[in-house]
């Protein structure tokens, strides 16, 4: 199974208990006005709820591939238009958008394709929004309990930020406006089961056995409970980071 399509074998997981993005995040990538926006790689729809549940919220298209994703996002995201394509080749008219948002899924995309496309379906001044929410792997015990999911996945328990330094292909005219980033903390209290049950929502270990996955769990939860101790839910740090372009 190529990793890509992974994170729908736990798509109800998947959407319980990865974040949704900071609000005050979108601030930054929804321009004042929007009419119509579309949530590329939509996932179960955790961007798309978010950008409905803003005041005066723009109509939303969710993009998605994984007919599994596109299904819980279906279930739990009325108000939404859900489509499925890839970025490759989004199903939607030349100029149709305000702006496009990218949530944890540049990674998964051919930059140069995905590129063109993106700056196809925009109008001239919309806006490019590509965001990462995670929890904060700069806190040491959010590391160390994450790194269990990576290192059983990689063989490397090293979490890094490079992923959020994307260099758009030239000759689209994307004018890069948050060159340095822009990165809003929060905080979520989240059961330890559920803390746990977060790591094994990523591709790597979405891609082993479940006697595998199962045992990256319950390694989670004994170090959470190591670094953390105590029988209440944990206050987990998180950071939405965001990236924007706009379109000349
Ligand atoms: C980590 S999930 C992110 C989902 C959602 N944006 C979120 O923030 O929760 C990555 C998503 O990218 C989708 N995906 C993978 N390759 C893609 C592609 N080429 N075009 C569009 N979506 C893709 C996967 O199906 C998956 O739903």
């Amino acid at each position: 199974m190529p990793r890509a399509t992974t994170f729908g074998t736990s798509a109800d997981a998947y959407d319980r208990l990865r974040p949704a993005p900071a609000p005050e995040a979108l601030d930054h990538v929804v321009p004042p006005g929007a009419r119509r926006v579309a949530d590329l790689a939509a996932g179960t729809g955790l961007v798309t709820r978010a950008v409905l549940a803003r005041p005066g919220a723009p109509a939303v298209v969710a993009v998605e591939p994984d007919p599994r994703m596109l299904a819980r996002l279906i279930a739990t995201t009325p108000g939404a238009l859900a489509v499925r394509g890839v970025a490759e080749a989004i199903p939607l008219a030349s100029g149709a958008v305000d702006a496009v948002l990218a949530s944890s899924a540049w990674h998964w995309f051919d930059p140069p394709v995905a590129t063109a496309e993106i700056a196809r379906v925009l109008r001239p001044g919309g806006v490019l929004g590509l965001l990462w929410s995670r929890a904060d792997p700069t806190v040491p015990w959010v590391a160390e309990v994450r790194g269990v999911g990576k290192a059983a996945a990689d063989g490397s328990a090293t979490l890094s930020r490079r992923g959020f330094d994307v260099a758009l292909p030239p000759g689209h005219g994307f004018v890069d406006d948050l060159p340095d980033a822009v990165t809003v903390p929060w905080t979520r209290r989240m059961s330890r089961d559920d803390v746990a049950g977060m790591v094994c929502t990523y591709s790597g270990v979405l891609e082993l056995s479940a006697g595998e996955q199962d045992a990256v769990r319950r390694a989670a939860r004994e170090h959470l409970d190591r670094l953390i101790p105590g029988d209440d839910a944990v206050d987990v740090p998180f950071e939405t980071v965001v990236r924007r372009w706009t379109r000349a």
